[in-house]
């Protein structure tokens, strides 16, 4: 097969670069540029670019596209809606691909019970209804979020991130109510190493934690991304995840998993929940629900669902009919084509790649992640664990030289992360591997001494 990867002109080429200065002038700089390249087409894990470039997309729009860019069924599923209708707006008037597309996340998401979804438009507005309904339903005010996290850019969900720079810094004041706990990071544990087992996964610590930290019996919700997204795909340790359960069962205080990125197979299942037998009681979906199009919601108990009165909820475009009917085809191709045991695969495929690399690499700290949402954290040295944020961004700016778009992330800046779609052939992924080796080598040397 020949490469997938085209270059005619250098990244960026002319075109791009135009484009880009016209963006200059025309939207403001906070909104940030990644990658400098204009897309003009994107079909599966292919980005084809203004000056006909033809690039791997590890990035997947930031996790959106696990099904690949315009997947043939949602493409198909969303021209069939438009040619009844775009819009009416759904508490207006009841439109089935809605109703439909509620009934399955109802059906797929974890646990036998009653549940009830509704739509929004992104993913921090289903995290703040979440905690909306979580506070209306328990009547308390306070919601606990972990170091590390991120839940998105509105007021509230700022506050429930715990990334300072870019997210938060200058834009205060914040959601009151809020409390951060730390996250079990075990590469950056502060107790070291403890032999594998999570030193913060015991019901006592906890406790110890909530007596300095908030009154479990004011929490509304505890709120986690079972792995960290942009945190630096940090999965929590299973044992962890029970503990928390526990507790939070014990205090009457309601889960909320943030499955935003975690989620529609990109772990190795359909959600990360299932990793950890967790049954939470409100989920928050969005990026890869709907395939590309703007969608997310929240799908919980029906008991706390229902809490909230009549017009309590809702919005004018949540639950696009364009976007619930590409969602709907999203949820048929992740079981018909078997997306989740791919991700899996491929998932282990990559990280043994990874893992050899770290014996070359000095700069590889650590090699982790669930399933396909794997990361390579590195640092200046390994026994002091520093974060090398500046190599990370040399290798991604490498990686794109050479035809790959390759995300970062972390708090600290320096975790490269694969969200590569998750239908892409073998084929696709080993090139994206093999530029990515070879950007490595370009920005540390073939035997792994930073250059
Ligand atoms: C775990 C998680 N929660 C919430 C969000 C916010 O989603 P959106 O950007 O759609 O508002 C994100 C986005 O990256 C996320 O990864």
């Amino acid at each position: 097969m020949p490469p997938v990867i085209t270059l005619h002109t250098e990244i960026p080429g002319p075109r791009s670069r135009a484009l880009l200065a016209r963006r200059a002038q025309a939207v403001p700089r906070g909104v940030p540029t990644v990658t400098p390249i204009a897309v003009v087409h994107a079909e599966g894990a292919v980005l084809t670019d203004a000056d006909g470039n033809r690039l791997i997309d590890f990035g997947g729009g930031i996790g959106v596209v696990n099904t690949g860019h315009r997947h043939p069924g949602v493409v198909e599923a969303v021209r069939q809606q438009l040619d009844h209708f775009a819009h009416v707006c759904f508490p207006v008037s009841t439109y089935e691909p809605y109703v439909e597309l509620a009934e399955q996340l109802n059906r797929v998401t974890p646990g036998t019970h009653a549940k009830r979804t509704f739509f929004v438009n992104s993913g921090a507005e289903a995290v703040e209804n979440a905690v909306k309904i979580a506070r209306f339903f328990t009547g308390r005010q306070a919601v606990v979020c972990f170091e590390h996290g991120f839940h998105g850019r509105t007021n509230l969900t700022m506050a429930l991130t715990s990334k300072v720079q870019p997210y938060k810094k200058g834009f205060g004041p914040f959601a009151p109510e809020v409390y951060r706990i730390p996250f079990p990071y075990c590469y950056r544990c502060s107790r070291g190493p403890t032999g594998g087992r999570c030193c913060l996964a015991d019901q006592g610590t906890l406790e110890q934690t909530f007596a300095s930290t908030v009154d479990p019996g004011s929490v509304a919700a505890i709120i986690m991304e079972l792995e960290l997204g942009e945190g630096g795909f940090v999965p929590a340790p299973v044992e962890y995840v029970r503990t928390l359960t526990a507790f939070a069962r014990d205090h009457g205080i309601l889960l909320i998993a943030d499955e935003i990125q975690t989620g529609f197979g990109r772990t190795g299942k359909l959600f990360a929940c299932e990793h950890y037998g967790l049954v939470p009681d409100l989920m928050t979906t969005a990026k890869s629900l709907a395939g590309g199009l703007p969608l997310a919601a929240v799908t919980g108990r029906a008991d706390v669902m229902e809490a909230p009165h009549i017009g309590g909820l809702g919005g004018t475009y949540g639950g696009n009919p364009l976007a619930c009917a590409a969602a709907l085809a999203v949820l048929r191709a992740m079981e018909a084509e078997h997306i989740p045991a791919r991700a899996h695969e491929t998932g282990n495929r990559i990280k043994a790649r990874f893992l050899e690399w770290a014996k070359r690499f000095h700069c590889i700290g650590d090699v982790r992640g669930l399933g396909a949402m794997v990361a390579l954290e590195l640092v200046t040295d390994r026994a002091s664990k520093t974060p090398d944020k500046a190599l990370t961004g040399r290798l991604l700016a490498a990686a794109l030289e050479r035809g790959l778009v390759l995300l970062s992330s972390g708090t600290f800046g320096n975790t490269v992360r694969v969200l590569a779609p998750l239908t892409a052939s073998d084929e696709v992924i080993s090139e994206g591997l093999q530029v990515m080796e070879a950007a490595l080598e370009a920005v540390v040397g073939r035997a792994g001494a930073t250059v």
